[in-house]
């Protein structure tokens, strides 16, 4: 029997148990975590996640402050923006959310960010206390797209030490701080990418496998090792056609009817990774107001 790892569940517990703590800390603090979450343009997936992230953030009770900025806003008064929230009082976290206009320097703006109210864990230094980690160390601000990967493989309950894990895709945002979680759970890590050569045979030896790749069904039922733990991050929106008609449909990096049969344990798409992304970012949020105090 394969296992659909249910994220939309998991992150219903976290969520749950995110607004149980912010009620204790509005107690202790008379305030609660506050989230600037900016976007830039109206690119439509990232509407799309910026009104999910919003809608999630104030369930659990954090504030949100939101700013939407035109695509022509030049990246100095973004800059001047940031500055002004990482000196706001009830600013603990900040998200710009990616991909930024073609005018703007992504990791400059990024590096903008103050540390501590980093709600993603992309600032260079974040990124450097996660590779140095050595243990869960529970205040760091960890990328919330691996952290949501890595916590449906612990809730799987099996033992991760030893085994060979298989990251498709070298992100900053997923593959790298992937790599670097699994480090930590002490697997044997390989971070296969679009020069890995004969991609099928490295993928044949993974016990674990995380693709974010951003292609659709590039990886392919026959690639995934009997019993084999099978984490899709990829979210691709591509045209079916459903009863003569032209529909869009979300898949997953992951040709999911064939890897099905083979995997112990899968993720689905949609209803995997991406709701496990939005309950570490209130996690993150959480975290760095606490920090904060
Ligand atoms: N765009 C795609 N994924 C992410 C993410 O995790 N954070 C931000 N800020 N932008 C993204």
């Amino acid at each position: 029997m394969t296992t659909i790892i249910d994220g939309k569940e998991i992150s219903k517990k976290l969520r749950e148990d995110l607004n149980k703590e912010i009620k204790n800390l509005k107690n202790k603090y008379n305030a609660v975590p506050g989230l600037a979450v900016i976007q830039v343009g109206n690119v439509a997936a990232s509407s799309v996640y910026v009104k999910a992230k919003t809608k999630s953030a104030q369930e659990v009770g954090i504030e949100v402050i939101d700013h939407h900025l035109e695509e022509s806003v030049s990246q100095d008064e973004l800059l001047n923006l940031i500055e002004k929230l990482n000196n706001q009082k009830n600013v603990n976290g900040i998200l710009v959310q990616l991909p930024l206009p073609k005018h703007m320097n992504e990791q400059l703006i990024l590096d903008s960010i103050h540390p501590d109210k980093d709600a993603d864990g992309f600032h260079p230094l974040n990124v450097g206390k996660l590779s140095i980690a050595s243990h869960n160390d529970e205040n760091l601000l960890i990328p919330c797209t691996p952290y949501g990967c890595l916590l449906m493989l612990k809730g799987l309950n099996i033992e991760l030490a030893g085994k060979n894990a298989v990251v498709v895709g070298r992100s900053n945002i997923v593959g790298k701080p992937m790599a670097q979680l699994l480090i930590k759970e002490s697997c044997t890590v390989t971070v296969a990418h679009s020069k890995t050569n004969d991609l099928p045979n490295v993928c044949k030896n993974a016990d674990i496998i995380v693709a974010a790749v951003g292609r659709p069904k590039m990886i392919k039922g026959e690639w995934i090792k009997k019993g084999a733990i099978v984490i899709d991050v990829g979210i691709n929106r591509i045209e079916v056609e459903i009863d003569g008609e032209r529909k869009n449909k979300l898949v997953g990096d992951v040709d999911y009817k064939e890897a099905e049969k083979s995997a112990s344990a899968i993720t689905p798409v949609p209803g995997g990774v991406g709701p496990m992304t939005i309950a570490c970012l209130l996690r993150n949020t959480t975290i760095a107001f606490k920090n904060s105090r």
